[in-house]
């Protein structure tokens, strides 16, 4: 029997697209603006908060899809039970997904304020470019 569960999709659409476009961008300018602005230093507190904070938050939001998208499936096509009855069964999966979305949100708040606050050359980067 063919069976579609609309949050296990968001589980793997989230992960997959965070792992293979998102992240890929994110680690592409973290390791090329130290070398464009000059500054050559890679590592910083609120840097390594940024990627802890939105990695875990992001499995953790994947994590509450995909239970939710389980029992879902579960109550929809075993049960019976009608899609808007089982949503309100399940709304304590989005309480846990919030709770990482706000994980994750807030590590990508570090990581726009490394990337405004290092974004522009330093003064030793602007001497090298104008000798
Ligand atoms: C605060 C963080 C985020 C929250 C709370 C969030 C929440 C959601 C929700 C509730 C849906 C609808 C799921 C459904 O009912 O099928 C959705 C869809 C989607 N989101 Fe997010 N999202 C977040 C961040 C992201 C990020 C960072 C990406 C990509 C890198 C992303 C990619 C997608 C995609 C591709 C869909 C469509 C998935 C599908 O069709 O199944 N989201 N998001
Ligand atoms: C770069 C890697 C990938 C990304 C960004 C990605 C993203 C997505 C997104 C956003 C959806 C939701 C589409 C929708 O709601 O209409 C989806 C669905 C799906 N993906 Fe992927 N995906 C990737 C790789 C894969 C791979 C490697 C497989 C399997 C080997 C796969 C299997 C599926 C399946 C079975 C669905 C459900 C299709 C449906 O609901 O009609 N995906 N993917």
């Amino acid at each position: 029997m063919y069976t579609h569960g609309t949050l296990v999709t968001a589980m793997h659409g989230h992960l997959a697209f965070w792992g293979a476009y998102g992240m890929i961008v994110l680690a592409f300018i973290s390791y090329s603006m130290p070398n464009l602005t000059g500054r050559k230093f890679y590592d910083s507190t609120k840097g390594l908060l940024a990627f802890w904070l939105s990695n875990i938050g992001m499995v953790g939001m994947t994590v509450a899809f995909g239970v939710a998208g389980v029992a879902q499936v579960y109550l929809e096509r075993k049960v019976g039970i009608e899609f808007g009855l089982v949503q309100q069964e399940i709304q304590v999966h989005f309480v846990i997904l919030a709770f990482c979305a706000t994980l994750f949100t807030t590590g990508i708040g570090f990581y726009i304020y490394e990337f405004i606050k290092y974004g522009k050359p330093n003064d030793e980067a602007l001497e090298t470019i104008s000798n």
